[in-house]
């Protein structure tokens, strides 16, 4: 096993029988309304790259990047360092999302799309980590790949200090990589 991971959670072919799964419904639940698939950057890349794929509806995609996130704990505020390039006012957007954690990100992302006024916006998130949200976040994902305990993961375009985005699984880390 790659250094530093304690154990693998989500093994590669588990990732994408789930995955397969969510395309398919979110494929059903969009038909015929051409949605636009938003990813937020760097952490979604792999899942957005094996979610979109398994679309069977015509779509389209774009992606944003914010930071928010240093080591192993947010750090309480966000900033937006890439903004989408395509106009979503009275279209269905969907947000692409690798883990929701505190939920200061996507809070903040779905403010920030709202105000462009999409004809509607759901979220699309591969992990969940609900013992972890912030008491104030009232938000919801509509659509979850797995609910996972309180641990720092990484892998699968999950990174740790920049680190270990590559994995093709997803994997615990060990604590003495952050102690
Ligand atoms: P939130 O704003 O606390 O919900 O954090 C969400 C973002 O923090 C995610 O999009 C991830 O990029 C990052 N994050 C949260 N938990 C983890 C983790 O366990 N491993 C790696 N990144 C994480
Ligand atoms: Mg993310």
């Amino acid at each position: 096993m790659e250094n530093g991971i304690q154990r693998v959670l989500i093994p590669t072919q588990q990732l994408q029988d789930r995955i397969g799964q969510l395309a398919a419904e979110v494929s059903k639940d969009y038909a015929g309304k051409k949605p636009v698939f938003i990813g937020v950057l760097k952490g979604v890349l792999m899942f957005m790259g094996d979610f979109v794929q398994q679309v069977t509806e015509p779509c389209e995609i774009d992606m944003m990047r914010i930071s928010s996130y240093c080591g192993t704990g947010s750090k309480g505020s966000v900033d937006l360092v890439m903004d989408i390039s395509t106009d979503i006012r009275g279209r269905h957007v969907v947000i692409l999302e690798d883990v929701f954690d505190t939920g200061r990100s996507l809070s903040y992302v779905c403010d920030y799309l709202l105000e462009k006024e999409p004809a509607s916006l759901k979220i699309v998130t591969l992990l969940d980590k609900p013992e972890k949200r912030l008491p104030e976040v009232t938000l919801k994902a509509d659509y979850v790949g797995f609910t996972i305990p309180n641990e720092f993961v990484v892998g699968y375009g999950m990174d740790y200090n920049e680190f270990y985005r590559n994995l093709p699984y997803i994997g615990i880390l060990s604590p003495e990589v952050y102690q």
